[in-house]
């Protein structure tokens, strides 16, 4: 953590195309985090990422003019899913709360661009379970998730795809967390 940043001072915007200049960054501070976990992770190319905040689906934090956070979202199995994916805090920018206020704008903004689809995700990290846990989504079977082979096609890079493909689909390493609207009303 940089005690020299006021949080404060870090912006947290939809993004949308005056943003696409930050994609190779992002690509790039997603994978070498991955590497620092030692887990794989779904493969993005830039013009996927740009494509998300030209069609105002992704959420990116600036500090001044540097990058410091982002995420996206996606729908799945005909829109009755959607997952908020590719949530990256840059190092220096840690710890200041900031993954929390990236995950509400996305949760927000998921929200009201599909009111009935149930979002969920996958994780196997302490941080976003916790800030999933308060936002309300809960843990569940992989059996509650989409079925759409396109968003497990997405796991394909993870070191443990194999635990995966040996269990059916129905258990592996990540947890899964689901937040249901029809839970919530
Ligand atoms: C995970 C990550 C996004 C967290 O970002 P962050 O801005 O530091 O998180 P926040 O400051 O919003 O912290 C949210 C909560 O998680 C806790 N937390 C943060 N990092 C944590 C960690 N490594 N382990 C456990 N808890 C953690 C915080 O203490 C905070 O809890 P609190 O509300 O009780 O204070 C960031 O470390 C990151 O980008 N990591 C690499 C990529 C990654 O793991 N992405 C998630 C893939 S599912």
């Amino acid at each position: 953590m940089d005690t020299n940043i006021n949080s404060e001072d870090i912006k947290v915007l939809i993004a949308d195309a005056s943003h696409e200049r930050y994609v190779d960054e992002i690509l790039d501070t997603i994978s070498a985090a991955a590497k620092v976990r030692g887990t794989g992770i779904a493969k993005r190319t830039h013009e996927y990422v740009a494509q998300k905040m030209r069609e105002g689906k992704a959420v990116i934090a600036l500090y001044n003019d540097e990058f410091a956070g982002f995420c996206y979202i996606e729908s799945w199995g005909n829109k009755q899913y959607v997952a908020n994916s590719g949530l990256i805090v840059a190092d220096k920018f840690r710890r200041h709360g900031l993954a929390k206020r990236i995950k509400q704008t996305a949760f927000n903004l998921s929200r009201k661009m599909w009111p009935e689809a149930k979002l969920f995700g996958l994780t196997s990290g302490g941080a976003v379970m916790k800030i999933n846990t308060e936002l309300g989504y809960v843990p569940v079977p992989f059996s509650e998730l989409t079925d759409d082979e396109a968003f497990w096609k997405g796991c394909q890079g993870c070191v443990n795809h194999d635990v995966l493909m040996r269990t059916d689909r129905r258990y592996c390493i990540c947890t899964a967390m689901l937040y249901d609207p029809a839970k919530h009303k």
